[in-house]
């Protein structure tokens, strides 16, 4: 039913309004550019064809374009950007033959949901339909001028309404669904003869209604279809994606957040039963959190793979997986790499990276583990540091399990730790240390007696 129906996407803008040396649509809110909220808006639709027209940063836009892996997704260039109709006119030439009506959508609308879309292509207008909201501040937006009939005679920008028209409440959103063959009709009868000097889309609706094809109005929720033209409306629009998130993890899911005000879990992050998520927690994309495990307070994971019954206090760790019932923090920063089994405990002042930690193991307190591969039951005690560089190369420390690593061992890379074996307190390891053997590295301790007297 939809495969006859293509979108066309308009990222080519810069975003003046943004200052910003990054284009507008790759702009992030709760982990996802613009870009990026509006074409999952458009997946479960199902087109037969996504367009994305790209023009400022034409090689970034594409590259998240591309890595958003949408069926049917395909870039038009438009290299310079003429405004909104005339990035149609460039995006045209490129539908497949077999698509009788379009979709046009700006790629700065994060709030956008598939049911808004829905709701514009299940009208079913002959000729078109366009997407309209009421708004109590409709400064910035294009004014809907309805005809008597109710049908839409035109759309004005605000820089080009008079005072009556910018007195109008009812916005034009920037989304479209016409006919094919009107839109390229009227898209050959645009002209930039207006405030901006640019080819305005909006005028299509002037040209259709004058051949006695208007374009109805299909009026949807506000708070969907909002634009976001600079940063301030981009905190707006990413704070409303937040919320709607941690509402579903709440509502659907069930997850305990204690103060969502403090809360900030990007829009991908999963959440499973029972988790929950403390005061000051931040979850960026690609993290994931198992069930009934405790995120907080004060943690910031980036790319995590948390598992089920873990607890992860006053943390902060990047790219790194904790297994299973494992404890961490508080104070501990675990970097990428780090990979923590089952029941592991990583304490207070404690660093990880690209450091393999086996069931059962702990490093409790005040230690860096850092390009370590370590057995289970291994218990790290304080002060311990795996010695990785020299300056010039990373070497790697293997303890084997069920090693005993005493209080400030200095662990000289490249060394072994052998299953079962002890290092004493205080030790500087250079060489390796057999199984169940116990390594001394430190100077014999003299006592000499009466020297204070005799000094
Ligand atoms: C546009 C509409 C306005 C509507 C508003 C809704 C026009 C003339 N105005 O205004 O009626 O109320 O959206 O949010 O259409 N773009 C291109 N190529 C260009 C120019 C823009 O691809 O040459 C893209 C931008 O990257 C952006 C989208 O089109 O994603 C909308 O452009 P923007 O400049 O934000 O339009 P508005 O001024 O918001
Ligand atoms: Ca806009």
């Amino acid at each position: 039913m939809t495969a006859d129906v293509a979108a066309i996407v308009l990222a080519a803008g810069q975003g003046t309004r943004f200052r910003s040396d990054t284009a507008k649509v790759l702009h992030r809110a709760a982990g996802r550019s613009l870009l990026g909220h509006v074409l999952e808006a458009v997946r479960p639709l199902e087109l037969g064809q996504v367009l994305v027209v790209v023009g400022h940063q034409a090689d970034e836009v594409s590259a998240e374009v591309e890595a958003r892996r949408l069926p049917g997704a395909g870039i038009v260039l438009q290299a310079e950007q003429r405004g909104t109709g005339h990035a149609v006119q460039e995006a045209v030439p490129a539908l497949d033959p077999g698509i009788r009506r379009v979709l046009i959508l700006p790629g700065d609308t994060p709030l956008l949901t598939p049911e808004v879309l829905t709701e514009l292509l299940t009208a079913g207008h002959a000729g078109g339909a366009l997407l309209t909201a009421r708004m109590s501040d409709p400064s910035g937006y294009g004014r809907v001028v309805r005809a008597e009939a109710g049908t839409v005679a035109r759309v004005v920008e605000h820089r080009d309404a008079t005072p009556a028209e910018r007195a109008i409440d009812e916005i034009n959103a920037g989304m479209y669904l016409l006919d094919r063959e009107l839109l390229e009709s009227a898209l050959a009868r645009l002209s930039d003869d207006n405030a901006q000097g640019e080819l305005y889309l909006t005028d299509v609706v002037e040209l259709l209604a004058g051949q006695g094809a208007p374009v109805a109005a299909v009026v949807a929720e506000a708070a969907r279809i909002a634009g976001v033209n600079d940063r301030s409306q981009l905190a707006v629009a990413a704070a409303a994606l937040r919320r709607a998130h941690l509402e579903h993890l709440m509502r659907e899911v069930g997850v305990s957040v204690t103060d969502p005000a403090t809360t900030y879990v990007d829009v991908d992050v999963e959440v499973a039963r029972d988790a929950v998520l403390l005061p000051g927690t931040i979850l960026e994309s690609g993290t994931t959190v198992g069930p009934r495990s405790v995120i907080g307070p004060h943690s910031h994971l980036t790319r995590c793979t948390i598992g089920a019954d873990v607890t992860l206090h006053s943390t902060r760790a990047s790219d790194a997986v904790v297994g299973d019932g494992a404890t961490v923090g508080p104070y501990t920063h675990l970097r990428p790499g780090t990979q923590l089994g089952r029941s592991t405990k990583v304490g207070a002042f404690a660093e990880t990276k690209n450091a393999v930690v086996g069931e059962g193991s702990k490093v409790p307190h005040l230690a860096y583990v850092g390009d370590a591969t370590i057995g289970e039951q291994v218990n790290i005690s304080c002060g311990v540091i795996t010695v990785n560089y020299d300056g010039r190369t990373k070497s790697h420390t293997t303890i084997e399990d069920g090693a005993f690593v005493g209080c400030d061992t200095m662990l000289i890379a490249p060394v072994t730790i052998g299953a079962g074996a002890y290092t004493a307190a205080g030790s500087t390891i250079t060489d390796d240390v057999p199984a169940r053997a116990l390594a001394i590295a430190r100077s014999r301790q003299t006592v000499k007696e009466g020297w204070v007297d005799r000094r």
